[in-house]
């Protein structure tokens, strides 16, 4: 049981009065899990108050990944933040950090105890975290996330811990918690295999530093994912196509390779098919967020072991999982995000990454956060680390989006999160590009042809045609024609005819 008498017992507003106008405050949570919730709804309120008084308020907000409806939702509502990193999934937010509102850092998030323990960041006056438990000696035992947590709790000048006893005790069986010495004292970081432990099961806060603790009972507000669609089941067989023929001609060993999945309802039901497919022998997972498809595919004994920096599940998941934790526990570790996507481990494990984009190029670099280059979607994430450092890098989109008005595959991409060095193998609902060992010509062709939508190949053809003679041809005056159109006419290719979700397109009768 928690030993909270230890420290002063706080109400969700006393803890808000800990923080304010202008702090940085660094929340734990990743992809929604262990993230605090009573503290922050009730920052939020009081923001509200003081902005109806006339007062201002607004905070810096750091969290390890996404903070999702009581941290990124409820306070971007309350118009309560002004700076965010490293990564968010919010609607509201993301529309305030696209109207100029919100400043936001979107970064890679491997890097950021790194950043916050060096100082970039400028100092985090408060860390507020969710716990199971913590002791009167500081030992900090977390929830359904680590993320930066642990670096969050050594680094902030003052401490919140929210207790939440919806959450298993156990959950410190599956924590492995290390935060890296600053260079140039690093050690090689020991991790063999996805299920290799090498640290703590909790993680450490001078308890001077703790302001107070707020109980608290509400499980994690993680929705599920929605069922897989038409494009989703193309692209996953497409995947396990290609992972079946490369274990035949040996380049993946029968006992396979350690598996990333990105978020998303992509990723999700990619991970739903592979664990379906009898040819794909049990794996294990070496990822940044556990999904529910991935706990379903452990019952089934597909997924033998998965390391990743946090729980992502459903309520009824979760509740699944902490019913059973003697079959979960010595199949899952929790690990800080500096070492979930360490670029090392990653190399080291031969890790094979499967992650969703919102477009790609015909060249083979890959959007995945800018849509027309400017607006933020969710942010690079994990993925470049797991992109750029897997054994074999996938990135999967459905051919076109918007009904058709997108297509996902397109001249040049205006933002760039992944590059034609980094990424291996493309993958749409039309079929799969393996770009290993070819030239930007190879490549361009291997893309058109396989994976953009009939639709819109001639078009990119086209293009090739009336580009400038290079190493890779590009036109710089029509590059961004389709993302042009898309702007001013809501399609890429105005004149073709549109069609609903899931129908056949066919190009306008001129
Ligand atoms: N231009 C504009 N919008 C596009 C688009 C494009 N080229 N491609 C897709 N979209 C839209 C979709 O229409 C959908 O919009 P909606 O929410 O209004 O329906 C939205 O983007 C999400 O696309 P969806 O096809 O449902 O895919 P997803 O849920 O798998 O998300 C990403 C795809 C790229 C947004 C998501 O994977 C992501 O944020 N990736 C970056 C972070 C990451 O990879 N992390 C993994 C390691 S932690």
């Amino acid at each position: 049981m928690s030993n909270v008498r230890s420290f002063t017992r706080l109400t969700p507003q006393e803890a808000a009065l800990h923080i304010s106008h202008g702090n940085t405050v660094a929340f734990s949570g990743f992809a929604n899990a262990g993230a605090p919730k009573a503290i922050p709804r009730a920052l939020a309120a009081r923001a509200r108050e003081l902005h109806d008084r006339g007062e201002p308020f607004k905070i810096r907000v750091l969290t390890g990944g996404s903070g999702g409806a009581d941290i990124d939702e409820a306070l971007s509502r309350a118009e309560a933040v002004s700076w965010r990193a490293a990564f968010q999934s919010s609607p509201t937010l993301r529309s305030q950090i696209n109207r100029q509102e919100v400043e936001y850092v979107d970064m890679h998030l491997s890097h950021v105890p790194t950043t916050v323990s060096a100082g970039f960041f400028g100092k985090v006056d408060v860390a507020v975290v969710e716990a199971v438990e913590i002791t009167p000696d500081g030992r900090v035992y977390l929830s359904t996330s680590i993320g930066a947590s642990p670096t969050f709790l050594r680094c902030a000048e003052r401490v919140l811990i929210e207790i939440n006893a919806s959450h298993s005790p156990r959950l410190r069986e599956m924590s492995d918690v290390i935060i890296l010495s600053p260079p140039p004292h690093r050690n090689p970081i020991p991790i063999q295999g996805p299920l290799t432990k090498l640290g703590w099961s909790y993680a450490v806060v001078d308890p001077r530093r703790v302001m107070g603790v707020v109980e608290n009972n509400e499980p994690d507000d993680v929705p599920p994912f929605d069922q897989p669609g038409a494009a989703s089941e193309q692209i996953a067989e497409h995947v396990v196509r290609f992972l079946f023929d490369e274990m035949r001609v040996g380049r993946i060993p029968e006992s396979f390779l350690p598996l990333q999945a990105g978020v998303g309802n992509i990723a999700n039901g990619v991970m739903a098919a592979l664990g379906r497919n009898p040819y794909v022998p049990p794996f294990k997972m070496f990822s940044l967020v556990l999904q529910d498809s991935e706990i379903g595919l452990m019952e089934e004994g597909k997924i033998t072991g998965a390391s990743a920096t946090s729980l992502t599940l459903s309520p009824e998941v979760l509740d699944r999982v902490y019913r059973h934790m003697d079959f979960f526990v010595p199949k899952i570790v929790l690990r800080p995000q500096e070492i979930a996507n360490h670029p090392a481990v990653v190399r080291r494990l031969g890790v094979i990454a499967m992650n969703a984009v919102l477009e790609v190029d015909i060249y083979g670099n890959a959007n995945s956060s800018h849509v027309y280059g400017t607006d933020v979607m969710n942010g690079v994430g994990g993925s470049g680390e797991f992109i750029r450092n897997s054994y074999i890098s996938i990135i999967m989109c459905p051919s076109v989006a918007k009904g058709g008005r997108i297509s996902s595959i397109v001249p040049m991409c205006p933002h760039i999160d992944s590059n034609e060095h980094s990424i291996q193998i493309v993958v749409t609902d039309q079929g799969l590009a393996d770009l290993r060992g070819l030239g930007p010509m190879q490549r361009a062709k291997a893309i058109i042809e396989n994976c953009a939508h009939p639709a819109y190949r001639e078009t990119l053809y086209r293009y090739i045609e009336e580009s400038r003679l290079g190493h890779i041809r590009h036109n710089l005056r029509t590059c961004f024609e389709l993302h042009r159109n898309l702007a001013r006419y809501g399609a890429m290719l105005p004149d073709l005819e549109l069609w609903d979700e899931g129908e056949q397109p066919k190009p306008a009768s001129r």
